[in-house]
């Protein structure tokens, strides 16, 4: 297994949008593994292909609290959705920064699973929410897009602040 770099908002490549993946195989399966280790390393609850550079459909979360229930999502759809919830949204690609969200409460989600397989999954809350964001980024969107735009110029001009910080404790 290896950890994989995440790309940092406003990289230009977490616009792309992922293709399908046609058939899964075991490229699909260590790509899956790498990234669960950065997730779980990072201390994450979801992460994209899109976030590591990789333009597949593909996207891998835990929300269990011990860390040992990750869950895998390839050409994850959503077919089904109802409610609304405002959630405190983070994410590993916008580091430092919180926002709150609107997302559908509810939502049915199919998609395949690591053996090629097909499944269908409900789901509410919070796994809602998570599943809504990681799709997002599939399709090259970012939460901070929801925001109005003079909060989205200020979390930018925060994470250069941060950076020029971090680039600074470095040198
Ligand atoms: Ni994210």
């Amino acid at each position: 297994m290896a950890r994989l770099t995440i790309l940092e908002f406003p990289d230009p490549r977490l616009r792309r949008v992922a293709e399908p993946v046609e058939s899964v195989s075991d490229r699909e399966r260590q790509l899956a593994a790498d990234m669960l280790e950065t997730m779980y390393h990072a201390r994450g609850i979801g992460l994209a292909a899109t976030q590591v550079n990789q333009g597949v459909r593909l996207l891998v979360l835990d929300l269990s609290e011990d860390r040992n229930e990750p869950k895998v999502f390839i050409n994850p759809e959503i077919i089904a959705r109802s409610g609304s919830q405002a959630c405190e949204e983070g994410c590993l690609s916008v580091p430092g920064i919180y926002a709150e969200v609107d997302r559908a409460d509810k939502i049915t989600v199919r998609a395949l699973g690591l053996d090629g397989e097909p499944f269908e999954m409900e789901a509410d809350g919070l796994m809602a929410v998570c599943i809504q964001h990681e799709i997002d980024h599939l399709d090259g969107k970012v939460f901070v897009d929801y925001l109005s735009p003079l909060k989205r110029r200020m979390v930018e001009k925060r994470l250069k602040k941060q950076k020029q910080r971090d680039a600074e404790a470095v040198a």
